[in-house]
């Protein structure tokens, strides 16, 4: 695996490519391109491997997850995904046995989802600059109330009770929080805990007792701020968050609000990551399959090719992911393409221009 092998860079991979359904061919295709020229660039390979799972896999063959596909994603390095889903799919098929599932089986404990106002990008607040907004929302990927606990009994009746329960372990807690940890280290050391402490006081007390020890062991600065009032302040003041840890649920609404806050949903983009490197990580724009859209040349493809740039900084190859970003910035600076077919272009004319550069002076950017 190439997470967590730190002896050699690795100079080959194998990358499954989950294209999907709708928009999810159309925006991974660019970024594979986008991936093949920087490969070529830095001087590494990439094997794909083609996957064929999503809602018309489904449709045609009744097959979900099934164990071969399984198998063949444990062996990649890495899996770039679209986006799986179709009006024709009913609701939690998909989601359940296929995108909470891989997260499951593939031990995917981190959704990582970056939040950076880039130059050109209109946010949703005109007073952001963009310095004030760059931040990374690193969310529990498996446990709280997203693990599957809870029930209905005495369904059908007026008693009929419904609950949802949060599951917080101390173990998957402190490896979450440890990965944000080391990632504060790696920015500007400060760490921000978001939770709801004084309304969930034990889930609450259990994540503010491991944050605090972590952060010691780390040697970060810890903040903390309750969930209501981190909506309020990632609208009002963002500059104050660099990395904001957090539990699942939280994660999941404040990801979406930093998305929006940044352009929207075409310009997010997304890890599911095993940091310890016991099987691949996805990685994926945060939107879904725009059926809306899907077929017309219209989706913005910026997010799957940040996507891909976490990919690469995840396989070790960091060059090339600041080369990804370099040309997502390049290309909305000089205004952003109308469709996928134009960015496509402009960002493969950026890397290649940048290929040459490289070339010429010997070295790379
Ligand atoms: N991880 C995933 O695979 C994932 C995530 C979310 C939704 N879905 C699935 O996708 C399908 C559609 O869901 P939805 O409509 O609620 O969400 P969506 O993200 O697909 O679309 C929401 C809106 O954003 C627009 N949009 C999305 N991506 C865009 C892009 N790259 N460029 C330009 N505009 C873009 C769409 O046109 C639509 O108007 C459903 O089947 C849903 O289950 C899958």
């Amino acid at each position: 695996m190439a997470a967590g092998a730190d002896a050699e860079v690795q100079t080959t991979y194998t990358i499954a490519h989950l294209p999907g359904d709708g928009v999810g061919p159309e925006v991974t295709g660019v970024a594979r391109s986008c991936v093949d020229a920087v490969a070529a660039r830095r001087g590494f390979t990439v094997d794909w491997r083609h996957c064929p799972l999503g809602a018309q896999h489904y449709l045609d063959t009744g097959e979900v997850l099934p164990d071969r596909e399984l198998a063949a994603l444990r062996d990649c390095d890495a899996v770039l995904l679209g986006a799986v889903g179709s009006p024709a799919v009913p609701p939690g098929v998909l989601e359940r046995g296929l995108l909470l599932r891989l997260r499951a089986e593939l031990d995917l404990y981190i959704n990582l989802r970056p939040s950076k106002l880039r130059p050109g990008v209109p946010g949703a607040v005109a007073g952001h600059r963009l310095e004030d907004l760059d931040l990374v929302i690193v969310r529990e990927n498996t446990e709280g109330l997203y693990a599957g606990a809870g029930g209905i009994v005495h369904r059908g009746s007026d008693f009929e009770t419904a609950t949802e329960e949060s599951l917080n372990t101390v173990a998957g807690v402190r490896r979450c929080v440890e990965y944000a940890a080391g990632l504060a280290q790696r920015r500007s050391g400060r760490l921000t805990l978001v939770h709801k402490t004084n309304v969930l006081v034990h889930a609450g007390d259990l994540w503010h007792r491991v944050a605090r020890a972590v952060a010691a062991e780390f040697e970060v600065a810890l903040d903390y701020a309750h969930v209501d009032a981190a909506c309020l302040y990632l609208v009002s003041d963002p500059a104050r968050f660099d990395v904001i840890v957090t539990d699942n649920l939280f994660g999941d609404i404040l990801s979406d609000l930093g998305a929006a806050l940044t352009g929207g949903l075409g310009y997010a983009p997304s890890g599911n990551l095993n940091p310890a490197g016991t099987g691949p990580s996805i990685f994926e724009p945060v939107h879904g399959s725009a059926p809306d859209i899907a077929g017309r040349g219209l989706a913005n493809p910026a997010g799957a090719v940040l996507s891909a740039g976490l990919m690469l900084d995840h396989l070790g190859q960091p060059a090339g992911a600041a080369d990804l970003d370099a040309a997502v910035n390049a290309v909305l600076a000089a205004g952003p393409p109308a469709s996928t077919g134009g960015w496509a272009e402009a960002l493969l004319a950026y890397l290649a221009a940048g290929a040459a550069l490289a070339g010429q002076s010997g070295g790379g950017a």
